[in-house]
């Protein structure tokens, strides 16, 4: 190591550097308060200058994180938001944790990335360590982001440093957060590798070094890739065990008790969110550079992505078994966030079911979450009811249940519903079966 690494090494020990998040959503704002709780004078940089003013008003507007402790932040002056890139000089560390997300097309859209290189490279002073975090495809560091910051004239290795290192947040988990979430880091030499790993372990219990940021940058595909490869299998089967009569839940509950070489994972009315649906396209453009097509990958993507199309068509089954027309029926749909107990509404497979269902003329569609206010269908807003009871579920012919929050009183709301369509299995306490269609069931 030389001495000017070990001097950023000390400043960073001793808490002496200031660190710098660029985009402040659900990845970036926990993880710059994590700095500033442990003391670190942190500086959140953001486009959406709404949230900036939030921020420094001591407004937080991230779910997981405590509401005190972004007061207590703000109020310390130990952090605060702002639009201003040029305070990017400031910094000593810098995370980049902007969306990666693809275009209408389904190829990858990194023109965020690319915007905070810019800004970064426009503004940079010697010795810094900059870490990108957004999910991306192979290569993104090293081909695209440091050319960038090298056109400020400087150079990756002695001037600044560089590396990639994978988010593992999971919104919404009570157990698994910043500070005890292993992360993995990837720099493009080896003193990047080394300060990054410093960097980050301010606030990660567990590093694990990799040789290279393209190997950062495929293991968090991996990682998705497994998870969106495992759901499409038992979507599959939930859709056989659909034709032949068999329950899938209780099939996947019993190939549980295996104690080695199974894990389970749960059918459901689709993937949402900003990983899962998006890595296999990130993954699929990239391959197709090389003359190479993931198949297997894209199949189970596209099984994914059928799933609402499925749902809805039970939907309107049930409807139809009833004596009512489309035009005339009314539908509420229980939870629109992409996953329980979340207030993400990023392609939630929810939201596809009830644009299908408006699609197909659908009388009346209501819907219920308590974590999401509004939603817009087609242009139209609407609103979430502001509660359930026994007496509104009575007014619709189908209830359907897309995410099984926790909050929801499953034994009400199949008392009282009519039919139910469950995709989830959030009713399997529910004794009385009589009115419940559950997905992978083969009622
Ligand atoms: N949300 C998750 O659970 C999760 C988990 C792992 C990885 N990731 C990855 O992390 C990245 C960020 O995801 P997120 O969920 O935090 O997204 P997000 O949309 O919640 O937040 C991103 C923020 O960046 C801001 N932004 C965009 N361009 C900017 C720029 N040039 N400069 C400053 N701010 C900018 C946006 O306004 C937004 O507030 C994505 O690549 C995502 O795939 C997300």
């Amino acid at each position: 190591m030389n001495n000017s690494v070990n001097e950023i090494k000390e400043r960073l020990l001793n808490k002496k550097s200031t660190i710098g998040v660029i985009g402040l959503g659900y990845v970036g704002l926990p993880l710059a308060i994590e700095f500033a709780r442990k003391g670190y004078q942190t500086i959140g940089f953001e486009i959406d200058a709404v949230k900036v003013d939030l921020l420094n008003r001591s407004v937080n507007y991230i779910q997981d994180i405590d509401d005190d402790l972004v007061e207590q932040v703000v109020n310390d002056k130990i952090f605060e938001a702002t639009t201003d890139f040029s305070r990017i000089k400031e910094c000593d560390g810098i995370f980049i944790c902007v969306p990666t997300p693809f275009t209408p097309n389904k190829d990858p859209d990194i023109s965020f990335i690319i915007r905070a290189a810019e800004d970064i490279s426009a503004n940079m002073k010697q010795g810094q360590i900059i870490i990108l975090k957004s999910t991306t495809f192979p290569g993104t560091t090293e081909k695209y982001v440091l050319p960038i910051l090298e056109k400020s004239g400087m150079k990756c290795g002695g001037d600044f440093y560089l590396a990639f290192s994978p988010e593992r947040i999971d919104p919404g988990n009570k157990v698994w957060k910043t500070d005890n979430t292993p992360i993995v880091v990837g720099g493009v030499n080896e003193d990047s590798t080394e300060l990054a790993a410093i960097m980050h372990g301010l606030v990660v219990g567990k590093i694990k070094k990799v040789s290279t940021p393209s190997i950062a940058e495929m293991e968090k595909l991996l990682e998705n890739i497994f998870r969106s490869v495992n759901i499409a299998l038992v979507n599959e089967l939930a859709k056989l065990c659909d034709r032949i009569g068999i329950n899938i839940w209780e099939v996947v509950d019993a190939a549980s008790t295996k104690p080695f070489g199974f894990m389970p994972f749960y059918p459901g009315p689709g993937i949402g969110g900003h990983c899962i649906l998006i890595d296999p396209y990130y993954l699929a453009w990239m391959a197709r550079e090389h003359d190479f097509v993931t198949n297997f990958i894209q199949l189970a993507a596209e099984i994914n992505e059928d799933m609402p199309f499925y749902v809805e068509s039970m939907a309107i089954r049930e409807i139809a078994k009833q004596d009512i027309s489309l035009k005339k029926a009314k539908v509420l749909i229980l939870g629109m966030a992409f996953k329980k107990d979340v207030d993400d509404l990023r392609h939630s497979p929810a939201l596809k079911v009830a644009e299908l269902l408006s699609k197909d003329n659908i009388g009346t569609i209501d819907y219920y979450d308590p974590y999401i206010p509004k939603i817009r269908i087609h242009d139209v807003e609407y609103e979430s009811l502001p509660e359930i009871s026994k007496v509104n579920l009575k007014d619709y012919d189908l209830t359907i249940i897309t995410t099984n929050h926790s909050a929801f009183d499953y034994e009400m709301i199949c008392k009282h519903s009519k039919m139910v369509v469950d995709t989830r299995n959030a009713c399997i306490e529910i004794a009385d079966r009589s009115n419940i269609v559950l997905l992978g069931e083969g009622r």
